[in-house]
Order: structure tokens, then C-alpha cells, then sequence
């Protein structure tokens, strides 16, 4: 039998390199989620409609979404996943966005579905845009939080990521949790754990709600609206529509104690997100909810 070859000299650096990197990890104390992979669009993603609305750039490694009088558009995953770390590098539109609606968000695909949502709401030049997160189970949604960002989200690329698994939902703004949702199955509160998810993302016209609760009309003189996107990192147990499990639960490396929970420095940036940035948080709406949900207990402080 003839002895394997050497391994290639490139090898034995990028060895060395991985060794180095393992140590960087070591060494710190904060445990942000790996660092996502950037990879071309068709590697993970397909258009989900509108195919001639999106623009390719750099054989796919950048694309844009393009919404015009006529219509929006979207893509969304080859794969469903159950838990994992999606990433995203987005530029939402510039200048007047009034009206649009940019998404990017996880959802399963049956009638009592899970869903993950960030929305980002569009505002007249200058003003502000609007992150809202959402958590859907078993399809019942209403936990609306809305947030400002502390940088203008128009000008230059930032990353978008979920991380999901069994203990917590975590929504991550470059790497700054804005959102936490726990799972509190022992408050009974349903947890999305059974249902494989899709991601999509999408840009249309919402002007009947986006700015300032509709009250702000999309200006088609200002069309085309265009939102950038780039990354597209998908980190999941990749499972069948049907799977009502993930194969390898509980050996991925999100599914590690060090992403059982937030560690201090996240849970500061969170409370200073949520101190400096709500606009409204559903914890907080007696009127809408004279009996706080159960999950609030747990997370209104923060
Ligand atoms: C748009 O700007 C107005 C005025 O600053 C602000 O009240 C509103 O929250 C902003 N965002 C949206 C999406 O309406």
C-alpha cells in the first residue's frame, strides 16, 4: 500500500493559522456567535418572485433588491433549518424610503407557523429608520418590538443575525443583541423547537402602515427603491420540511453551553439598546395587554 502523500505546504500554514485562531477564542471572555462565513448569493438563496427585480454583482457576491410602482421583491433559502446562526450584510435604501418595508426573517412553511422577523421601516430623508423584531408561535405573533438604530443603516453595509437553538433566540445588530427571546416552555410559553424554517427577505410597498403608522406615502417620483445585500451566511442543522428534529441536536457548536445564554458584556449592550433605542416593546403595552405575557416576566427588565 502506498503511504497517504504530505499534506501540502499551504496546509501546514492554514494549520498554524486555525491554531492561532483557537487560541484568539480561548483568550477572550465575551462569546459572540461564530464569524460568518461571507459566500455568493446562489450558494444558500434562490428569488422567490420577481426574478427581474434583483441585480447580481460580482458573480452574486452582492445583490440588490429592487422595488418599483409595478412591484417588490424577494429570495429565500434552498434549505430548512432547525437551529442554527444566519447572517446577513444588508445596506437598506437610501435617501427618501418612506413606505418600504425591508425584511429578512426566519418561518416555517404550515398553517401554525413559527416565525423570526426582523423588519426594517423606511422613513423620509433623514429620519430615522424603524427596526422591528417579532416572534411568531404555533402562528400567533403580536410581540412587536421597535427599535432605533444608533447609526444610519442607508449608508454602509451592516450584519443581521439570528441565532437560534433550543434555550434562547438571540437578534443581533453587527454584534450587539438588540432582542432576546428565552425559552420559557416552563412558563408555557410555546418555543419554536419542532418546525424547520426557511429564510426569506423581501422589499415592498407597506406605505398603508410602515412610517408613522401610514400616515407616510411611498413617493414612486423617488422610485426605484433599492436595498444591498451581501454575506448571505447560513450556519444550521439543514433539515427536511417534515423533520420534526434536527439530526445532530445538541452537537453544533450553538448548541454549547456558551450560547445557552448571554454573557455579561451582551447583556449590557442589550440593556443599553433597550434603554437608549425602544420605541415600543409589547411587554410594556398594558393597554393591548392589561396581563403581561408570560415570557415578559422574565424579560421586561431588559
Ligand atoms: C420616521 O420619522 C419620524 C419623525 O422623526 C418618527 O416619528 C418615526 O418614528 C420614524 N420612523 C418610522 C418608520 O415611522
Amino acid at each position: 500500500m502506498a503511504s497517504p502523500p504530505p499534506p501540502p505546504f499551504s496546509c501546514f500554514l492554514c494549520l498554524l493559522w486555525l491554531s492561532m485562531i483557537s487560541l484568539a477564542i480561548v483568550s477572550t471572555n465575551a462569546t459572540p456567535p461564530k464569524k460568518p462565513i461571507d459566500v455568493p448569493f446562489h450558494k444558500n438563496y434562490v428569488p422567490t418572485w420577481a426574478y427581474d427585480h434583483i441585480r447580481y454583482f460580482n458573480g452574486g457576491k452582492e445583490i440588490q433588491l429592487v422595488l418599483d410602482k409595478s412591484t417588490g421583491t424577494g429570495f429565500q433559502s434552498k434549505g430548512s433549518y432547525l437551529f442554527g446562526h444566519f447572517s446577513m450584510q444588508i445596506k437598506l435604501v437610501p435617501g427618501d424610503s418612506a413606505g418600504t418595508v425591508t425584511a429578512f426573517y426566519l418561518s416555517s412553511q404550515n398553517s401554525e407557523h413559527d416565525e423570526i422577523d426582523f423588519e426594517f421601516l423606511g422613513n423620509r430623508t433623514g429620519q430615522p429608520y424603524i427596526v422591528q423584531t417579532n416572534v411568531f408561535t404555533g402562528g400567533k405573533g403580536d410581540r412587536e418590538q421597535r427599535h432605533y438604530l444608533w447609526f444610519d443603516p442607508t449608508k454602509d453595509y451592516h450584519s443581521y443575525s439570528i441565532l437560534w437553538n433550543m434555550y434562547q433566540i438571540v437578534f443581533f445588530v453587527d454584534d450587539v443583541p438588540i432582542r432576546m427571546f428565552k425559552n420559557s416552555k416552563e412558563l408555557g410559553v410555546r418555543y419554536p423547537f419542532n418546525q424547520p424554517m426557511k429564510l426569506y427577505s423581501s422589499l415592498w410597498n407597506a406605505d398603508d402602515w410602515a412610517t408613522r403608522g401610514g400616515l407616510e406615502k411611498t413617493d414612486w417620483s423617488k422610485a426605484p427603491f433599492v436595498a444591498s445585500y451581501r454575506g448571505f451566511h447560513i450556519d444550521g442543522c439543514e433539515a427536511s420540511v417534515e423533520a420534526k428534529f434536527c439530526a445532530t441536536q445538541g452537537m453544533r457548536w450553538w448548541d454549547q453551553k456558551d450560547f445557552q445564554d448571554l454573557d455579561g458584556w451582551q447583556y449590557r449592550r442589550l440593556q443599553w439598546v433597550h434603554n437608549k433605542y425602544t420605541i415600543y416593546n409589547y411587554c410594556n403595552d398594558r393597554s393591548r395587554y392589561p396581563t403581561l405575557p408570560p415570557e415578559c416576566h422574565r424579560d421586561r427588565d431588559i
